[in-house]
């Protein structure tokens, strides 16, 4: 495979395809429980509520082979942010995102199998899945099984700020997708990364 880097190992393939299919069955699931009408919902609210235990429960599953993937591999290497500098890195990626790659400016941190993601993808990368997903079975979990424990221990005040903090890291992990799909299209061409994925294999550009 001339002029093309081998840059997604295949458990992390297999991880990162699960993990999209189940994040949008959460978040369509989710959407539908919180905004239904209840007369007329998207999702009738007993399918829905099923839809998104068994989803969030495969994803704990998923998240492991994610963890399992990158201590096997040196996939984990691309996630270890170099603290000296972050900040301009993170300016000089900014500026490429909203001004240079209109330009056709070369990108400032161009992918390499050192480092494939850009200083952004890195920080955002490492949030999400070090901080935001695992806050979300942290508050989704306790939810899920001891939800009636929860409110007579400690309240229902305390069932309803770990469901809001649930729901805040849902929105996140939804904009974070919404943004991540569309700097997925800056690939040297609109869907080569989105092939790259799939194949495990990098064609230039981003
Ligand atoms: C429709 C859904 C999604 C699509 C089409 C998509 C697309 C892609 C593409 C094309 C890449 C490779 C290029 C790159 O690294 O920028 C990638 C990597 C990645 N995506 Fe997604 N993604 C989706 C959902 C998600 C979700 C829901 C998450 C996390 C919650 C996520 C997290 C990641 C991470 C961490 C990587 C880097 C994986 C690695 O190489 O270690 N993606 N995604």
């Amino acid at each position: 495979m001339e002029n093309k880097l081998y840059l997604y190992p295949g458990l992390i393939r297999i991880w990162h395809l699960l993990n999209a299919l189940l994040i949008i069955t959460l978040i369509i699931s989710g959407l539908s429980m919180q905004y239904s009408d209840p007369l007329n919902p998207f999702i009738r609210f007993d399918l829905a509520v099923s839809m998104h235990n068994v989803a969030g429960f495969v994803l704990l599953f998923d998240y492991m082979l994610f963890i399992i993937g990158n201590t096997i591999s040196k996939n984990s290497r691309h996630y270890r942010i170099q603290l000296n500098g972050l900040t301009e890195r993170l300016m000089l990626q900014f500026r490429y995102y909203t001004y240079g790659v209109f330009k056709r400016e070369p990108a400032p941190f161009p992918v390499t199998k050192k480092m494939k993601f850009n200083p952004i993808q890195q920080v955002t990368y490492f949030m999400t899945m070090f901080i935001l997903i695992p806050l979300l079975f942290l508050t989704g979990l306790p939810m899920l099984f001891s939800g009636a424990f929860i409110r007579q221990l400690l309240g229902a005040k305390a069932f309803f700020v770990t469901d809001i903090f649930h729901i805040t890291i849902g929105f996140l992990l939804s904009i974070f997708l919404v943004i991540h799909v569309y700097f997925c299209t800056f690939g040297a061409k609109p869907t080569s990364n989105f092939k790259s994925i799939i194949t495990g294999y990098h064609e230039g550009g981003h």
